[in-house]
């Protein structure tokens, strides 16, 4: 078991060597970048953030908690900024901060929540556990893609990375194959259909910006509540490279699409 998962870490390390998280950035060559990503104080967006800093881009630490956010960034050697993506007033001033530092080029709508009903380990029902979940996971994108777009407009190369799931896509709740079409999750997997969508209309509506969803893979992480030996999945620091190549795609990069490990994911 342990040399199995040992091979899988091996082999997803060592693919795509000539991605844009290891090729050379300078300014010369226009391709260092300013990147928040929100939620980055743990689990897919700090590993998200740690890939950037690593292949020299700035990268603020998007967190709603100053102590684990501060933390998280100095951890990184990356910049801090307190935003809580359901909070209008929280994101404007977190813009606000990064606009004075000199601006930004690639937004990672990262943040995220699943509830989980009790100590059950089913997906809480109820109302204000739905508002809540599409409030941070659809609405929060909203929020902040809105905050961040004048920002984004001034950047010769800017790019939307949205952490969406296959949960929230109709083929792959659909395909017997993947693991998607045999875990219930209603309310969760609605918020990440919408948050697809959302991908999808940004595309067309602001053609100068790269939107682009991403499904990160299933991860050991904190999702949901508990520890991370209690989620399922591989670890974070695997699946972060995909959403972090989607980060920093060139020029002729794609927008509009649903993209996973191995290229596109149906929506
Ligand atoms: N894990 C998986 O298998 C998986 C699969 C597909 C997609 N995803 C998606 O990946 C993204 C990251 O999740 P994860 O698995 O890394 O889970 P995680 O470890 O629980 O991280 C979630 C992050 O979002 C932050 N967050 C939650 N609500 C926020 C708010 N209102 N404002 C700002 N930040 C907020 C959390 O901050 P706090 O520490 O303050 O709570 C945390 O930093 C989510 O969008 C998730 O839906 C995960």
């Amino acid at each position: 078991m342990q040399v199995a998962a040992t091979l899988v870490l091996a082999l997803a390390v060592l693919r795509k060597p000539d991605d844009c998280l290891t090729a050379p950035i300078s300014p010369q060559n226009g391709r260092m970048t300013t990147t928040l990503v929100t939620g980055a104080n743990k689990g897919l967006g700090k590993e998200t953030a740690r890939l950037l800093v690593e292949a020299g881009h700035t990268v603020y630490v998007g967190a709603r908690d100053e102590a684990r956010g501060r933390a998280a960034a100095d951890e990184l050697g990356a910049r801090f900024v307190r935003l809580d993506v359901t909070d209008d007033s929280s994101v404007a001033s977190a813009m606000a901060t990064i606009r004075a530092d000199g601006g930004l080029d690639v937004l990672v709508n990262n943040a995220g929540i699943a509830k989980r009903a009790g100590a059950a380990r089913g997906e809480a029902l109820d109302g204000p556990s739905a508002l809540e979940v599409f409030d941070t996971n659809a609405v929060g994108i909203i929020r902040v893609t809105e905050a961040a777009l004048p920002l984004l407009r001034t950047s010769e190369n800017p790019i939307v990375v949205n952490v969406s799931s296959a949960l929230g896509s109709f083929w792959a709740t659909h395909e017997p194959s993947r693991p998607a079409s045999r875990f219930p999750a209603i309310v969760y997997g609605s918020s990440k259909a919408a948050v697809s969508m959302l991908t999808v209309q940004y595309a067309k509506a602001v053609p100068e910006v790269k939107f682009n969803a991403v499904e990160p893979g299933i991860t050991a992480t904190e999702l949901g509540g508990g520890g991370v030996e209690s989620h399922p999945g591989r670890p974070a620091a695997i699946s972060a490279q995909v959403v972090a190549r989607l980060a920093c795609i060139g020029p002729d990069g794609p927008t509009g699409t649903f993209q996973e490990d191995d290229g596109e994911l149906g929506w």
